[in-house]
C-alpha cells in the first residue's frame, strides 16, 4: 500500500513488530462504517464518480459479509484491519477500490474506527452495569429489614441493614454508569477528515460523515484530532473505577462466604472445589474479580505512560493504544457478568449475620445516644458511661442487652429502664431513619427510587 518509494520489503521482525491485524482486526465493523460513510460522502461531494462511491460501498459489503462468515485474516503483510479491508476490496472490484482513500489517511481513519469501538463498548457496558443494579436492588428490597453488622476498620460498628449496604454498591454502580456516559457525550466527535493531521484540499464535508456514524458534530482541529487518546483513557478510567468498586465487593464475598464470617453461601454453580482437600468450596469468581481489577488499572496506566511523552501528531506508539483498552473491556465485561451471577443467586445467611450484630456490642451508640435523649447527658459524657458499660459486659462475656438494670444502674444512675429494648439490634437500625439512612423503612425507599430509575 505504501511501497511505492521502497526498493525491498521490510525484514520479517520489522513486519511482526508493526503489524496490528493480530488484534486490531477487533475493529473490523467499525472500519468498514467509516469506510462507507466516508465514501458516500466523496461521492456526494463529486470527489469520487458517484458510480465508483457505489460500487466501493458494496464492495465493503461483501468484504463484510466475509468477515462476517470467515473472520478476518491474520496475515502480518496486510499490517492493520485498514490494510487488510482495503487490500481485500481490490481484489473484489479490482483498481475502484484504490479511490477509497481519497481525503483521508489511516491517521484519522483509525482514530475514528476507535471511537467508534470505544463507544460500542460503553454502550454494552452500560447495559451489564445496570443489570448489576437490578439484581442489587432486587436483593436489597428482600433484605430491606435483615440485620447484620456494619463496620469501621473492619471491627464491628454498628448494625445495619443487608439492604442498606447492597444499595451502598447500587450508589457506586449509578456513578460508574454515569462517568461512562461523561466519556461518551465527551469522545463523541467524529476526526474523520483531520486526514494525515494537517486536514485536506479536497471539498469534503465532515459534517455529513459527522452525522452518517451518529457523531454529534466533527472535532475542532485536525492535530488534536489525529492525536488525542483521551476518549481511550476516560474509557479507561471508568472502567478502572468501575473494576475498583467490583473488586470491594468482591472482597466482601470472599470475607463472607469464609467460614469465621459465615455470612453467604455460593450455589455450586459460583463455587469450585479443592483438588486435595474434599470440604473446601471457594468463591474463584470473586477472587477473580477482585484479581481482574489489578489488571485493569495496569491497562489505564499503561495507555497513560504510552501517551505522556507524544509530541503532535501521530507516532506509531499510538498504535498500542488498542490492547489496553480491549483488554480492560474484556476482563470488565466478564467481571460485571459474574457479579451480577454472585448477587442474584448466593444464599445470605441472615441468621449468622444477625448474631453477629448482636455479639459485638454494636448497639452502644445507642445506649450513649439514649443517656443523651432522654437524661441529658452531654454525648462525650455518655460516651465514656457507656465504655464503661461495654467493660462489664465484655468481663461477664455477655451481650449490652443482658444486663440488668441493676448493674447499669450501678455504672451510672440516669440509665432508664427503657434502654434493653433500645439495646436491640431491630430497635438500632430502626432508629437511624435519617435520610438516606440504614432503617428499613429509608431502604424501602431507596429501593423504590432505584426501581423507578431503572424503569423497573
Ligand atoms: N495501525 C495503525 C494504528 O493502529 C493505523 C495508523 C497508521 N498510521 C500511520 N501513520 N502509520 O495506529
Amino acid at each position: 500500500m505504501w511501497g511505492g518509494r521502497f526498493a525491498e520489503g521490510p525484514a520479517a521482525v520489522m513486519r511482526e513488530i508493526n503489524a496490528s491485524i493480530p488484534f486490531d482486526k477487533r475493529l473490523w465493523r467499525q472500519d468498514i462504517a467509516g469506510s462507507k460513510a466516508h465514501v458516500a460522502m466523496l461521492g456526494k461531494q463529486g470527489i469520487v464518480a458517484e458510480a465508483d462511491s457505489v460500487t466501493i460501498a458494496e464492495g465493503l459489503d461483501r468484504v463484510a459479509a466475509e468477515y462476517e462468515a470467515h473472520g478476518v485474516t491474520d496475515d502480518l503483510a496486510l499490517e492493520d484491519i485498514h490494510m487488510a479491508t482495503e487490500s481485500r476490496l481490490a481484489e473484489l472490484i479490482g483498481a475502484t477500490a484504490g479511490r477509497l482513500h481519497t481525503a483521508r489517511s489511516r491517521n484519522d481513519q483509525v482514530a475514528t474506527d476507535f471511537r467508534l469501538w470505544v463507544r460500542d463498548s460503553i454502550d454494552a457496558v452500560d447495559a451489564g452495569l445496570k443489570a448489576l443494579q437490578q439484581a442489587l436492588v432486587s436483593r436489597a428490597e428482600e433484605h430491606a429489614e435483615s440485620v447484620m453488622p456494619g463496620f469501621t476498620h473492619l471491627q464491628a460498628a454498628q448494625p445495619v441493614t443487608l439492604g442498606h449496604h447492597l444499595m451502598a454498591y447500587y450508589e457506586m454502580v449509578r456513578r460508574d454508569r454515569s462517568r461512562f456516559a461523561d466519556a461518551r457525550a465527551r469522545m463523541n466527535e467524529c476526526p474523520l477528515g483531520a486526514a494525515a493531521l494537517a486536514g485536506t484540499g479536497f471539498p469534503i464535508d465532515r459534517e455529513a460523515t459527522a452525522q452518517a456514524l451518529a457523531f454529534d458534530r466533527p472535532t475542532a482541529n485536525s492535530l488534536d484530532s489525529v492525536s488525542d487518546r483521551d476518549f481511550a483513557l476516560d474509557y479507561l478510567m471508568s472502567a478502572a473505577q468501575a473494576s475498583l468498586h467490583l473488586s470491594r465487593l468482591a472482597e466482601e464475598i470472599v470475607l463472607w462466604a469464609s467460614q469465621p464470617f459465615g455470612f453467604v453461601s455460593l450455589p455450586d454453580q459460583w463455587s469450585t472445589g479443592s483438588s486435595i482437600m474434599p470440604q473446601k468450596r471457594n468463591p474463584d469468581a470473586a477472587e477473580l474479580v477482585r484479581g481482574h481489577s489489578g489488571r485493569i488499572v495496569g491497562c489505564l496506566t499503561s495507555l497513560m505512560i504510552t501517551m505522556k511523552g507524544l509530541p503532535l501528531a501521530y507516532s506509531k506508539d499510538m498504535q498500542d493504544d488498542k490492547p489496553p483498552v480491549f483488554e480492560a473491556h474484556d476482563l470488565l465485561a466478564l467481571s460485571i457478568a459474574a457479579m451480577t451471577g454472585m448477587i442474584e443467586t448466593l444464599t445470605f445467611r441472615t441468621d449468622r449475620m444477625r448474631a453477629a450484630a448482636e455479639a459485638g456490642f454494636s448497639t452502644a451508640t445507642d445506649l450513649a445516644d439514649r443517656l443523651v435523649r432522654v437524661a441529658g447527658v452531654p454525648f462525650r459524657e455518655a460516651h465514656h458511661i457507656t465504655g464503661a458499660v461495654v467493660k462489664t459486659a465484655e468481663g461477664k462475656g455477655c451481650a449490652l442487652s443482658d444486663l440488668s438494670l441493676a448493674e447499669l444502674q450501678a455504672i451510672d444512675p440516669r440509665i432508664d429502664e427503657g434502654v434493653q429494648a433500645a439495646l436491640s439490634v431491630d430497635a438500632s437500625v430502626a432508629a437511624r431513619a435519617s435520610e438516606g439512612g440504614t432503617a428499613p423503612e429509608r431502604v424501602r425507599q431507596a429501593v423504590a427510587r432505584a426501581k423507578e430509575a431503572l424503569g423497573s
